[in-house]
């Protein structure tokens, strides 16, 4: 990798093949992908039907002029809306995570006027633009762990809300690397304010998206329905496609605006068709609940590995979102036990901030191969001593 420009930790790995929840390397070595990529393939590596529509639409059409948009467009907004809840509503249709994140924002900011976006001052938005900045003068960033008791809305004080125009929520938690769920009464005392003084709910679901959580959505676990929805990752299974679905009024305030955006790939027919099967192929395989199953087996795996030993502190998850939190230990890092699974043929998540390792695996992911992580945890730990 001599001319991979290095922007992050690079692992000498050369994968050739992906099969389900599995990698191949060119040695033959299987790896089982408990990151789906990088949150990204809900539905495992070549997914069959999801590799069939990309076929098929790359013989017909790939890519149009922004001018455009096809009926494939109009349909995968259609169910796109259906599922996030927002009768006859608008979408967009847009290549990544950070640019639906970023034009969530500026829609919100274009519709209401206000001048600050509050969100939680660990989230993670995008990798560039005003949501990548987070700056202070245009966002407000609210540490929530200061709400000690979540159901009172003390710790609120101090905001102002008056002049928020959004609030962008991620249910993951902190870029979901944490794997903490923001407290419910507290997500929804801040919603309830938000709304009272004119402002919007986006919901940022790239990482929590399409099933993750164990509902088509993070924010369903909050009794909350948002102005916006933000959606990336999983939409394409590894494609690059992303969405941001909007209330009709504020498309209205937005369109009526002059409000500008063209990008090449917006309401490419290639990522529309890609974002349909997804959906559908979510919806008629029943993975989202198949998924929740493996989840709560995963999930109770992990808490039994807690009880076991002392160096784990906390395992918690909500569907194939799960996170095991270790206490600070001079020899078992997360980073330590990273490559200890790695060299075991596992890949997953770690996040030396929060002490943490995370799995997001396809929802297509098999117990057996759960079983067989947590037994190799189980030997790595007991091993260490
Ligand atoms: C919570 C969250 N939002 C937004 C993004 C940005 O998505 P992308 O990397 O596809 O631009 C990420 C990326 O990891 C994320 O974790």
């Amino acid at each position: 990798m001599n001319h991979i420009l290095k922007c992050h930790e690079i692992v000498k790995t050369d994968f050739v093949r992906g099969e389900n929840c599995h990698l191949y390397d060119s040695q033959g070595k299987r790896y089982v992908d408990l990151e789906s990529g990088i949150w990204a393939t809900v539905l495992g590596h070549g997914h069959p039907r999801i590799n069939q529509v990309i076929r098929s639409q790359i013989e017909k059409v790939i890519h149009l002029g922004t001018r455009y948009p096809s009926i494939l467009a109009e349909e995968a907004a259609t169910n796109f809306l259906d599922i996030v809840g927002i009768d006859g509503g608008k979408c967009v249709f847009l290549s990544s995570g950070s640019e639906a994140v970023e034009f969530a924002v500026q829609t919100a900011r274009r519709t209401t006027q206000k001048p600050l976006i509050l969100t939680f001052s660990n989230s993670y938005l995008a990798a560039y633009g005003s949501a990548g900045s987070k700056s202070t003068d245009e966002w407000w960033l609210f540490n929530g762990n200061i709400c000690v008791d979540p159901d009172q809305s003390e710790c609120l004080k101090g905001i102002p809300f008056d002049n928020i125009g959004a609030f962008v929520f991620e249910p993951g938690g902190s870029g979901s690397g944490f794997v903490k769920f923001p407290p419910k009464q507290l997500v929804l005392d801040i919603a309830q304010r938000i709304k009272q003084e004119g402002g919007l709910i986006v919901a940022n679901e790239v990482t929590t998206g399409m099933g993750r959580t164990g509902k088509w959505f993070g924010f369903q676990h909050y009794d909350i329905q948002p102005d916006i929805v933000a959606a990336g990752k999983g939409l394409g299974n590894g494609y690059p496609v992303s969405a941001v679905a909007m209330r009709s009024d504020i498309a209205t305030v937005l369109e009526d605006s002059g409000f500008h955006y063209a990008q090449s790939h917006q309401n490419d027919p290639l990522g529309c068709a890609v974002a349909k099967e997804v959906i559908a192929t979510l919806g008629e395989e029943n993975w989202i609940d198949l998924g929740n199953i493996v989840g709560d087996f995963f999930l109770d795996g992990l808490k039994r590995l807690v009880e076991k030993y002392v160096v784990l502190k906390e395992a918690r998850g909500r569907g194939l979102l799960l996170g095991l939190e270790f206490h600070s230990h001079e020899r078992i890092s997360v980073e330590w036990i990273y490559h200890a699974l790695l060299e075991q043929g596992f890949l997953v998540g770690y996040y030396p901030a929060g002490n943490v390792l995370r799995f997001d695996p396809p929802l297509t992911v098999e117990k057996e191969d759960i079983t067989y992580l947590l037994d190799c945890i189980d030997s790595i730990l007991e091993n260490a001593g």
